[in-house]
């Protein structure tokens, strides 16, 4: 395998985008206003106390809003989702728009037809490079176990293959 430097950040992006993810909307409302962008650096951190965290720009014009919020939604997209995916992640557009939006617990728009959404307040931000590392600490959470999640893999929107059945035992 030919090998690259890091700072290709071409490589970079490429060989990054093999690590295959989810794609989760991440809500929150700044005086009564939704905002919310499309991310897929997201992950559970910790199940005592329960602590996710996700990576945003500090170009993001969302994060602001969530840092004065102090709250935010993470809606895991299901199979089926990528307009909203697209949508969430487009300059320059009201998102919102011709959207209907339960309010998640903490009060944030949630996304309809998810496969899941964790409400949680936030916690901690940490500056790395050109991003920040935010920690939020779940406080309500939900599923919808008959949905296929969204994933991105190689800068494609995919679904998922058949399941293994062999249960990872943790
Ligand atoms: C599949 C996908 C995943 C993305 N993941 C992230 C991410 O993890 N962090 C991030 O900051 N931006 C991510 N983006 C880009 C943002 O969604 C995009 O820059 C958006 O315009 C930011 O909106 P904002 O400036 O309103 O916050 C992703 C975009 C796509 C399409």
């Amino acid at each position: 395998m030919q090998s690259f430097p890091a700072t290709d950040a071409h490589a970079f992006r490429r060989v990054l985008g093999h690590f295959c993810t989810g794609v989760t909307v991440i809500t929150t409302s700044l005086h009564g206003d939704p905002a919310g962008f499309t991310c897929q650096a997201f992950s559970t951190l910790s199940l005592d106390p329960p602590l996710v965290l996700f990576c945003v720009s500090t170009a993001s014009t969302t994060w602001p809003k969530i840092r004065d919020a102090g709250f935010f939604c993470v809606n895991v997209l299901a199979a089926g989702q990528e307009d909203l995916g697209r949508r969430f992640a487009r300059r320059g557009c009201r998102r919102f728009d011709g959207m209907v939006n339960a309010e998640s617990p903490g009060g944030a728009p949630m996304i309809s037809g998810a496969a899941a959404w964790i409400d949680c307040t936030l916690e901690d931000r940490h500056e790395a490079g050109d991003h920040n590392i935010v920690i939020g600490k779940a406080r309500h959470l939900s599923t919808d176990t008959a949905k296929e999640p969204l994933l991105f893999f190689r800068g494609e929107w995919a679904t998922l293959g058949p399941l293994s059945g062999r249960a990872a035992g943790r």
